[in-house]
């Protein structure tokens, strides 16, 4: 299994360069929102569909928003459908909502759901012949859709800036993702206004999905000079500006910072991928509904603890670069308070011994081959790691 695994990382590695990679068309600081409308005009669209959750069309969307689309001549509909953890059922009803209304463009405005479950319409409507449980996995789409602009109003998923979308199978209690480059959204709205009456535990949880994508990456197998500095710089942001975030929900400067560096984030990641910590979180989250980021925040120290020596010097390397020194042991301890600071819990007590055995093989099964982990685990590993956050 390893070597199998590791001549598939290598093969993806040596065809990365040649990948069609783009990074999005970026409208960054406080009130980048309203540059949308005229940015959309300008690229010659003129019908689009606003996908949003009604919690965030209620609370978040400003109404001056839909009036700087008309004054563009935009036409727009609101499709405020999504939920938490979007299914393959959602993201085709979406699509089929799409199609009637000939939009030209989609605009995902909210946390990693949103935007996931627009990329999953997207590539339904750019491949009608293909279900989405068809296109899990790798290039399985390979045609860009309608145009997508993805406006987060959390700062952790860095969906935004990714090549990914994940949908939940309700009925297998499973996740899947799919992975492509067309699924890059073509437009990312990074507006800080956006994300201050975000509550503080999703605050909290979603800035430790972001710290987890940038060191995931970073301890990646896949890693370039690329992803390990945008990993690094986000690594550094998250830990300076994080607490601060949480402690003060309404100073726009540090949730400019912790928005700016989940997207470094993503951009890393999408390139470098992440490994077992979200294997094992998409897991925690398919068979006991754990909150993605909570459950990353939980296994990312218990993870990176047995990994064991493999990934001290990249974590030396990655607590410099961040300006905490060069002690690896050190820089896994910080991540630890970070994660007590934020009030998130250590584990869970919603595990059951019984369930070990299937939540091992299916992470062991997302985490291999695909992800270049600095280690591949064995059963024997994920049962340790399931102990530690076992309360
Ligand atoms: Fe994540």
């Amino acid at each position: 299994m390893q070597l199998f695994s590791r001549a598939i990382q290598t093969g993806f590695y040596i065809a990365t360069p040649f990948l069609p990679w783009r990074t999005p068309e970026l409208l960054e600081g406080p009130g980048a929102l309203k540059r949308l409308p005229a940015l959309l005009q300008h690229r010659g669209t003129s019908r689009a569909v606003i996908v949003t959750d009604a919690g965030v069309e209620k609370n978040v969307i400003p109404a001056s928003f839909y009036d700087q689309l008309e004054m563009k001549g935009l036409r727009f509909h609101v499709w405020n459908d999504v939920t938490t953890d979007p299914t393959a059922e959602q993201a085709a009803r979406l699509a089929e909502h799409l199609e009637e209304t000939k939009a030209e463009a989609v605009i995902a405005i909210g946390g990693g759901s949103v935007i996931d479950c627009a990329k999953a319409a997207r590539a339904l409507l750019a491949r009608p012949d293909k279900s989405l449980p068809d296109m899990k996995g790798v290039l399985k789409i390979r045609r860009r859709g309608l145009m997508l602009a993805a406006v987060p109003t959390t700062a952790g998923t860095g969906s935004e800036a990714t090549a990914a979308a994940v949908v939940t199978d309700p009925a297998l209690h499973e996740k899947y993702a799919l992975i492509d480059t067309c699924l890059i959204p073509d437009i990312a709205v990074l507006d800080a206004t956006l994300t201050t009456g975000l509550p503080k535990r999703l605050t909290a949880a979603t800035g430790m999905d972001a710290l987890t994508h940038a060191v995931e990456a970073f301890i990646s197998r896949s890693r370039t000079n690329e992803t390990d500095r945008h990993a690094a710089e986000a690594v550094r942001l998250l830990l300076k500006h994080l607490p601060d975030v949480y402690a003060d929900g309404h100073n726009l400067e540090n949730k400019r910072l912790v928005l700016h560096a989940s997207h470094l984030a993503g951009l890393a990641f999408t390139k470098a991928f992440v490994g077992n910590v979200h294997a094992l979180a998409h897991k925690l989250g398919a068979v006991y509904g754990i909150p993605h980021g909570e459950a990353n925040a939980m296994l990312l120290v218990p993870v990176l603890r047995q990994y064991g020596s493999e990934v001290h010097p990249r974590l030396e390397k990655l607590s410099a670069a961040a300006g905490l020194g060069t002690d690896g042991a050190r820089f896994i301890d910080k991540l630890e308070h970070l994660r007590e600071e934020l009030e998130l819990p250590a584990g869970t007590d919603k595990l059951r011994i019984a369930d070990y055995p299937v939540i091992a093989r299916t992470a062991l099964r997302e985490a291999n081959p695909l992800y270049p982990v600095p280690v591949i685990f064995d059963e024997r590993d994920v049962y340790e790691v399931l102990r530690t956050i076992h309360l």
